[in-house]
């Protein structure tokens, strides 16, 4: 069992080599010392008001080209500390918005290089293929699990099995959306042998694909299911139960974290609490739960 500081340690040790070799992809082989490091950087505060941007419907909406003041979203909960390791490092402000009409193509290819890889030879030499994600390349919303299960694997989808039916019933009878109107994606993209948690260097090999799949959707919004996908995204160590219920930022973009539907299927009295998180979203993204009594509509609660 490792501890926390060295959870922690570790999780350092993959912020710095991600950064690296993101400085490396933009073409920065050398960084200049000795770098004055602040001793204990904060995140700048964010503004905390409470007024929620109205955005009626899902259409695509065009983004400029540096990232756009996130919208206002309510201010994290006092009495919880921040998540550990978010304010190490500020983003640099490098986020271009990709046309929306070149989105699907470039998904597209990247689905195809991902199905070639082979950074974990083991479980590409157990896949039956990767399962890259799916969805509106222009989505507002993006869930992010954690890898291809026995299902997805078979099939090559995200979320078809019995905890997929389970987020397709929050996405269409709890938040009045469509499957297709929303993307689905996984930490990793090949299933990690009888469904074990993904190893760090899994993590580590696999998630610079998600980050790209991010940069080319860039939604409004995300939301992590489960400590896989919050601890890889966020950087942290911290309980799920210590990161849900309150917003987060990665680059930028608005997060939320919940549990994993499959520990839904286990604690069912959780679903409550995923509930709230959901509406948490819903405010923020201006959206209305189904009308219970219409027919179709089974709202949810
Ligand atoms: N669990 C996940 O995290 N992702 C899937 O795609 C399926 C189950």
């Amino acid at each position: 069992m490792s501890t926390d500081a060295e959870d922690e340690r570790r999780i350092l040790a993959r912020i710095v080599r991600q950064r690296l070799e993101a400085l490396g992809r933009a073409g920065i082989g050398q960084i200049p010392l000795p770098v004055p490091l602040p001793a204990a950087p904060s995140m700048p505060p964010k503004p905390a008001t409470t007024a929620v941007p109205a955005s009626p419907k899902l259409a695509p909406s065009p983004r400029p080209a540096v990232a756009p003041t996130a919208p206002a979203i309510p201010a994290s909960r006092p009495s919880l500390p921040p998540p550990v390791m978010s304010s190490l490092f500020e983003e640099p402000k490098l986020e271009v918005s990709i046309p929306a009409g070149d989105r699907e193509g470039l998904l597209a290819s990247m689905a195809a290089e991902v199905s070639k890889c082979v950074k974990c030879p083991h479980l590409a030499s157990t896949r039956t293929q990767t399962v890259f994600g799916e969805g509106s390349p222009t989505a507002r919303l993006m869930f992010i699990g954690e890898a291809p299960g026995a299902d997805e694997d078979r099939s090559g989808r995200p979320f078809v099995g019995r905890a997929g039916a389970l987020l397709t019933d929050m996405i269409t009878k709890g938040m009045g959306l469509s499957r297709d109107e929303v993307y689905i994606a996984n930490i990793l993209k090949s299933r990690p042998p009888e469904n074990r948690t993904p190893l760090p260097d899994e993590v580590a090999n696999c998630l610079p694909y998600l980050e790209r799949q991010i940069a080319i959707i860039r939604p409004e919004f995300l939301c992590l299911l489960g400590k896989t996908a919050a601890s890889a995204l966020l950087e942290t160590a911290l309980p799920l139960g210590r990161l849900r219920g309150r917003w987060h930022r990665y680059r930028e973009i608005p997060t939320i974290v919940t549990y994993h539907p499959s520990a839904l299927l286990r604690n069912p009295d959780w679903k409550r609490d995923a509930w709230a998180d959901l509406q948490t979203l819903m405010n923020a993204m201006g959206l209305k739960a189904p009308d219970r009594k219409k027919p179709g509509g089974t709202g949810s609660g």
